[in-house]
């Protein structure tokens, strides 16, 4: 697809494609390289496109624009998220036609006046504003942190058609351009889901609950493909995935150890009691098969999460890092954390795990606690005590 694509009448396709894109943003790996998708609405009254590329490929986009109408034409770009994937060739369309006015919420205006240094002229939508092309109309719908604060859908009433910005799309790079075209790519739409939407669940909720009674017949994404077939599919796919966890009886804690010789595990062995004999829940993993995809569903049920970890070389061992590196990659329930564990020299571990909690805004109800090597009687009384003061603590008491 070196051209452009009429997707419905005057809507066309302008994005560009990226098949040999090995890892997006230098993150994320991409078995079938990504698309930036992005399209032009051409009404009677006036041009609008619906955010650019990546700036690699603003040659190949303006080629393209070019080819259906004068650049000098081009009244409106709505830009649903900034991200420079997506307004990457911003500044060359503007110096261009610098009477080009930006739709766009306010957070977006404030993020392109950072990114680029450029002077343009913007409009800061409101929540279901419209604006009219002539025989076409596009509405504005608000839908905060899909994944940044600046983003938002835009609704094409007379096509049935959602510009839904990078929700609901996939670094997939197939041969055709619509999902019916393409080999299976549900692995892919779910990966994305997982590393870059499934931190703002709750924002998910949101944003999907205003789609209800929408009529959408065709998904358009910023990356991979559009979905013609069952685009519904996908937004309910969303719906499950950033669905709120069951409320439960008790208040449940994830407790996860990391025991070299033994020691951090006898004293987990005397937090869980603690912790059940005050009323939690407790499900307990060793770090040492860690399974990203387990913990994090653990992460997201539990009320408190609570970590044991030796120390080794003065620092917490790497599966521990490993773990705390997942939680910014997910939307937990609770924000209660608690850290403990056996040292034999210098017993750094407790404390770094804190700060780090601390810096991911975990609330440390109990002071961590330390022993060395091998934890006597008096130390394992001194565990208990934590499970049950860290249980305590958790509202409402359980
Ligand atoms: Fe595809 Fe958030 O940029």
């Amino acid at each position: 697809m070196s051209s452009f694509a009429e997707i419905r009448p005057e809507v066309f396709w302008v994005g560009a494609r990226h098949p040999e894109l090995e890892v997006f943003d230098e993150l994320f790996p991409t078995r079938h390289g990504t698309t930036y998708n992005a399209y032009l609405v051409r009404g009677s009254e006036k041009i609008a496109l619906i955010d650019t590329v990546k700036g690699l490929f603003t040659d190949e986009y303006l080629d393209k624009l070019q080819k259906l109408v004068p650049l000098s034409d081009i009244d409106v770009v709505v830009v649903n998220h900034t991200e420079p994937d997506h307004s990457g060739a911003l500044g060359r369309l503007l110096e261009i036609n610098p009477d080009i006015e930006i739709y766009c919420t306010r957070a977006g205006e404030n993020f392109l006046r950072q990114i680029y240094e450029i002077p343009f002229r913007a409009h800061a939508v409101s929540d279901g504003e419209e604006l009219s092309l002539g025989d076409k109309t596009l509405r504005f719908l608000a839908a905060p942190n899909l994944h940044w604060p600046d983003t938002m859908f835009t609704y094409l009433p007379e096509e049935d058609l959602l510009f839904s910005c990078d929700a609901f799309g996939a670094h997939y790079c197939g041969d055709g351009l619509y999902n019916d075209q393409v080999e299976d790519f549900s692995a892919e739409f779910h990966f994305y889901f997982d590393t870059i939407m499934r931190p703002f669940k709750a924002s998910i909720r949101e944003a999907t609950a205003k789609l209800d009674g929408l009529s959408i017949t065709l998904l358009c994404p910023s990356h991979g493909p559009l979905l013609r077939r069952d685009p519904l599919k996908a937004i309910n796919a969303y719906r499950e995935w950033a669905a709120a966890p069951p409320p439960s009886a008790h208040k449940q804690v994830l407790l996860l150890t990391l025991s070299p010789h033994g020691n951090t595990r006898s004293m987990a062995g005397a937090v869980r009691e603690g912790l059940e004999e005050a009323g939690a829940q407790v499900t307990e993993f060793g770090l040492v098969d860690l399974n990203d995809e387990l913990v994090r569903e653990e992460l997201e049920r539990a009320d408190a999460l609570v970590i044991g970890s030796p120390t080794i070389n003065r620092d917490a061992p790497p599966p521990v890092w490993r773990v705390l590196s997942l939680l910014s990659s997910v939307t937990p329930k609770g924000k209660v954390g608690a850290v403990f564990g056996s040292f034999g020299w210098s017993g750094e571990a407790t404390k770094l795990i804190e700060e780090r909690l601390r810096g991911l805004k975990y609330q440390l109800p109990v002071e961590g606690l330390s022993f060395r090597f091998t934890p006597t009687a008096k130390d394992m009384d001194a565990c208990r005590d934590f499970g049950r003061k860290v249980a305590r603590s958790l509202t409402p008491a359980v």
